[in-house]
């Protein structure tokens, strides 16, 4: 395996929550408290919240990202918002996450497509990836993360440094209060690590892998404590400036222990 130390990264990932005003109010408050971090922070609102929020951010360090786009730059798709659209506005975006997975309908081949259609104006991507929980039942959790890995980082020609963020994100603890294990979530990203290796090459050492699935303040700590955990994708606590304060400030002091070894 590669050595590692890529960036650490806190990622809220707002969902569909907040009207636009409570949206722009809670960027403010996480800007005020969380711009300089030691660690990458980024938010992640809803469409209709990004040109505030990039403004809100505007000179700071934190990072704004969309939760979603489609394949396409323009053309007859209702309803779909194009990655050309969101490459002035958003650094990154997210995609393959379990709700466009699970909830949406999302194959792993639209995914790959719209990961091709995000590289090609420039947004990073976060990629997430993870197993049910019927999928973890029947011990098949390494054999979905691998093929979700390869179908869709497949067809991407070349990935450099700073194009592309994992998210392990086991599907039976999002939104559920039921967090993997430190030892199981590591257990993934471990996995994970070895198969960037593989289909990546050299580059693979710069991807941070996220872990996301219930994440908060009090459990924060302990899951940046494992060697192959670069971050968290957080849902619920990202709503909540306390909570997500405390699991940067979490990741900041696994980043300075990380850093004596
Ligand atoms: P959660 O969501 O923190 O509310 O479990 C995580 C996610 O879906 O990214």
């Amino acid at each position: 395996m590669s050595s590692r130390r890529p960036t650490r990264l806190v990622a809220g990932n707002w969902k569909m929550n907040t009207s636009v005003a409570d949206g722009l109010d809670l960027a403010r408050a996480l800007r005020a408290g969380l711009d300089g971090s030691g660690v990458e922070v980024e938010v992640l609102p809803p469409f209709t919240h990004l040109v505030g929020v990039r403004d809100v951010l505007r000179g700071s360090s934190l990072r704004l990202g969309a939760q979603n786009c489609y394949a396409e730059d323009k053309g007859a798709f209702t309803g779909e918002i194009s990655p050309l659209m969101l490459a002035d506005i958003c650094d990154d975006v997210l995609l393959g996450h379990s709700e466009r997975r699970h909830v949406l309908g999302e194959s792993d081949e639209l995914i790959a497509r719209k990961l091709v259609a995000a590289r090609r104006h420039g947004l990073r991507v976060i990629l997430a990836v993870g197993e049910t929980e019927s999928e973890r039942l029947e011990d098949t959790t390494m054999a979905v993360i691998d093929r979700q890995l390869r179908s869709a980082l497949e067809k991407l020609d070349e990935v450099s440094d700073g194009e592309l963020v994992l998210a392990y994100e086991p599907v039976w603890a999002i939104g559920t209060g039921r967090t993997a294990t430190p030892a199981q979530a590591e257990e993934v990203c471990v996995h994970i690590v070895t198969r960037l290796d593989q289909l990546l090459g050299e580059v693979a050492s710069s991807v941070p892998v996220l872990y996301g699935g219930s994440v908060t303040a009090d459990n924060a700590a302990e899951l940046f404590g494992q060697p192959h955990i670069h971050g968290a994708l957080v849902g619920g606590a990202s709503l909540k400036v306390d909570a997500f304060t405390a699991i940067v400030r979490a990741a900041e002091v696994a980043t300075a222990a990380a850093e004596q070894r």
